[in-house]
């Protein structure tokens, strides 16, 4: 059976729209939600030229209280009935009472080569520390901070004369092939991960 998926944005949508425009003929999953934290986030338009349903949860009304904004996000993707939810530059840290809902169903990519530089600038760290690779990692959402299981990871060579900028625009068309890539897996119930390139 299809499996129907949503996509959690809070920005340009790049890896969004990576995801959407991989899922048809054969492929076993639809995009049926795209789902931002931010109001007019690009992505957003971008979703919605590709024929995807929109909606925003801004997370600013809920102050500190993440539990109330989650109980909102949840309801809006519960009303969508998605088997898996794709975080595709999704900003918000999540309470384990939301990651715990959707155990095994979640995943995230994020811009390093995990278990490296969990958190945030990853290209910044990965200079500072002298690495000779960088890369970008997709992963099962756990309770822990980037740190559940990992599904597929694209590593790219360090050179001379980089900066945080360079590395992310060479990194970033990985992350579009790499994604796509691992969620046909997933969603074809394989979590064998997918190395690249
Ligand atoms: C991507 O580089 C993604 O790996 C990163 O945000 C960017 C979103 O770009 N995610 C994180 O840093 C998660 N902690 P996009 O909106 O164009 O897909």
């Amino acid at each position: 059976m299809t499996k129907r998926v949503a996509i959690l944005i809070s920005g340009s949508g790049s890896n969004m729209v990576a995801l959407a425009e991989s899922m048809t003929g054969d492929h076993p999953a639809r995009p049926v939600l795209v789902v931002s934290n931010v109001p007019g986030a690009g992505g957003l338009a971008k979703a919605a030229a590709l024929g995807i349903p929109t909606a925003v949860v801004d997370h600013r009304p809920f102050g500190a209280d993440r539990d109330a904004f989650e109980a909102e996000l949840t309801r809006v993707l519960e009303a969508a009935e998605p088997d898996i939810l794709c975080l595709a530059g999704f900003m918000r840290i999540l309470t384990p009472a939301f990651t715990a809902r959707w155990a095994g169903r979640m995943l995230n990519i994020h811009p390093s080569l995990l278990p490296k530089y969990r958190g945030l600038n990853t290209h910044a760290r990965a200079l500072a520390a002298g690495d000779a690779e960088a890369g970008c990692t997709v992963h099962e959402v756990t309770e822990e901070l980037d740190g559940g299981p990992i599904l597929g990871q694209a590593r790219v060579k360090i050179e001379p004369g980089d900066t945080p900028e360079t590395l992310a625009a060479r990194i970033l068309p990985w992350e579009h092939k790499l994604y796509p890539a691992v969620l046909r897996r997933y969603a074809a119930g394989d979590r064998t991960p997918v190395w690249m390139p």
